[in-house]
Order: C-alpha cells, then sequence, then structure tokens
C-alpha cells in the first residue's frame, strides 16, 4: 500500500545523500524566492523523480531545495501541485507521505489567498488557525495504510497551537501584521462568483484559496506538526471591489515575501 509514496520517498532519499532535514516548508504561488535563504542548497528537480507529480502552473518553480536554515536542516518544495491541475487528492497525499517517510515531522504550508475581510488587506499575511475544506475532494480517500495513520483521523488540531503562537509572537517582535483566519479551500481554477464568496464568509471563511487542504489534512493524519501561512494577495471577487486575476496574485506575493520570510526563517530558528 502507498507504493507510490514509499517509491517517491526512497528516491529523495537518495537523492538527499548525507542530509536528514525534519522541517519541509511548501512555497505557494509567487512566494518561491524564500527558498534563496537556504545556504549550501542541494536542488532536485521534481521531474527528476519518477512518479512525482510536476506542477504546470506560472509561479511555481517545480524542485525540491536542500540545505541549511537559522541552523536546521530543511527540505523546501519551491512549488505545488493542485487539484485543478487533474492530479488526484491522492497523488498530494504521497507526496507528503514521501516526506513523513525520509523523516519531516514539522510541515511549513504557504500559499497566495484571496480575503473575504476588508481589515485584511492584500499584500498582508494571514496565521490559518484553521480550514473549511469546500474543494469536493478529500486526500485521505481509499484504503487506508494504518502505518501512516488511523483511517478515521480527527482534524480537532490541524494547525498546531504552539506554532500559532510562536508565528504571532515572532510577527510582533518584528512589527508585522500577521491577521488569523480561516483559510477556505476551493478546487479553483476559476476564481469564485460573488455568490460563492458570499457563501464561503457565511461559513466562517476569512480567505479563499485553491492549495493546501490537501497537504495538511495528510499531514495532520500522519501526525505531523503543521504551520500554515496565507500570503493575502487580493481581495476575493467582490470584496471592496474585488476582480482577482493571477497576475495580481503573483505581483501580491512578491510584496508578502519579505515578510513572510521573516516569519518562517525566524520560526525555523526557535524550533
Ligand atoms: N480565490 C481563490 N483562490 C485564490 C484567490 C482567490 O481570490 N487568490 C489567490 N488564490
Amino acid at each position: 500500500m502507498s507504493k507510490r509514496a514509499h517509491h517517491i520517498a526512497n528516491q529523495i532519499q537518495t537523492k538527499l545523500c548525507s542530509h536528514q532535514p525534519q522541517i519541509a516548508i511548501i512555497l505557494g504561488s509567487g512566494l518561491g524566492e524564500f527558498a534563496n535563504q537556504i545556504s549550501d542548497p542541494t536542488y532536485i528537480n521534481y521531474s527528476e523523480i519518477k512518479d512525482f507529480p510536476t506542477s504546470t502552473v506560472a509561479g511555481h518553480q517545480g524542485r525540491f531545495v536542500c540545505g541549511e536554515l537559522s541552523g536546521k536542516q530543511v527540505l523546501c518544495l519551491q512549488g505545488r501541485v493542485h487539484l485543478y491541475e487533474g492530479y488526484p487528492a491522492s497523488y498530494i497525499a504521497d507526496i507528503i507521505k514521501a516526506l513523513k517517510l525520509v523523516g519531516i515531522t514539522t510541515l511549513i504550508v504557504t500559499n497566495a489567498a484571496g480575503s473575504l475581510k476588508t481589515e485584511i488587506t492584500p499584500g498582508s499575511l494571514m496565521l490559518i488557525t484553521d480550514h473549511i475544506n469546500m474543494s469536493g475532494f478529500t486526500p485521505l480517500i481509499g484504503a487506508n495504510d494504518e502505518t501512516f495513520g488511523p483511517r478515521f483521523p480527527n482534524m480537532n488540531n490541524v494547525y498546531t497551537k504552539k506554532y500559532q503562537d510562536m508565528a504571532k509572537d515572532i510577527a510582533k517582535k518584528n512589527n508585522i501584521t500577521l491577521h488569523q483566519g480561516i483559510y477556505c479551500m476551493l478546487s479553483g481554477p476559476a476564481f469564485e462568483t460573488p455568490a460563492e464568496v458570499r457563501m464561503c464568509g457565511i461559513l466562517g471563511a476569512d480567505a479563499n484559496g485553491m492549495s493546501t487542504v490537501p497537504e495538511t489534512m495528510t499531514a495532520c493524519y500522519c501526525g505531523m506538526n503543521v504551520l500554515g501561512i496565507s500570503a493575502i494577495t487580493n481581495y476575493c471577487t467582490g470584496v471592496s471591489g474585488g476582480s482577482p486575476t493571477h497576475a495580481e496574485t503573483l505581483e501580491n506575493a512578491a510584496k508578502c515575501s519579505h515578510n513572510l520570510t521573516t516569519i518562517i526563517t525566524q520560526f525555523i530558528g526557535e524550533l
């Protein structure tokens, strides 16, 4: 079972040589620059790993960057794949399971997201405290391999409380505005209609995006600790006149990059 995850993990392990990272960071749309912080980097293109799904989206580089950051070995995923690219949720689950197999215990996930609240402005950051899965898919469907986690995992604390507190303290110390809120995942690739945005707001969402939930659900199931931060790249359709485009997303992600890098770099140092 989970043959694909084991196959991917074996190949990553071989290419990592003597590196033994316990921290992985997934970089979302337009946030790939963070990986430049890593010293002594080893690059592994996703295309070098058989069975590894490669991203087809602009703003996603498609490689692992392994090296040292804040005195810790880290494995950075510079670019991710999405459900809307046609990959089944189980493929995304297999990536996280492979990370678990190579020894990752802490997963840091970032994404670009649209804001449903006027006060959560584009260019700012939002700590993800919980999520709503509106994608229509779950990564945990199919036969269960008990070596990774239970058939019926609870999702009480997907985003590790201690990590949230650490991130909030770091943001405060650095004078960075870090909003907090609920991330709602939709499958995309179309941005939402005004009516859908209103629905998400009624359901309790603070920001909408097209990723992250398959990864964090799987990480929680596998017993990893998770920190999630959204780069707020736009107002959702109809919120403060929002009319999102991918170009706007990439442009504002770049504006979030500096503060996001500060928080994650210091967070890793404190782990
Ligand atoms: N909606 C959904 N996903 C997104 C958005 C949005 O407005 N912005 C960036 N990703």
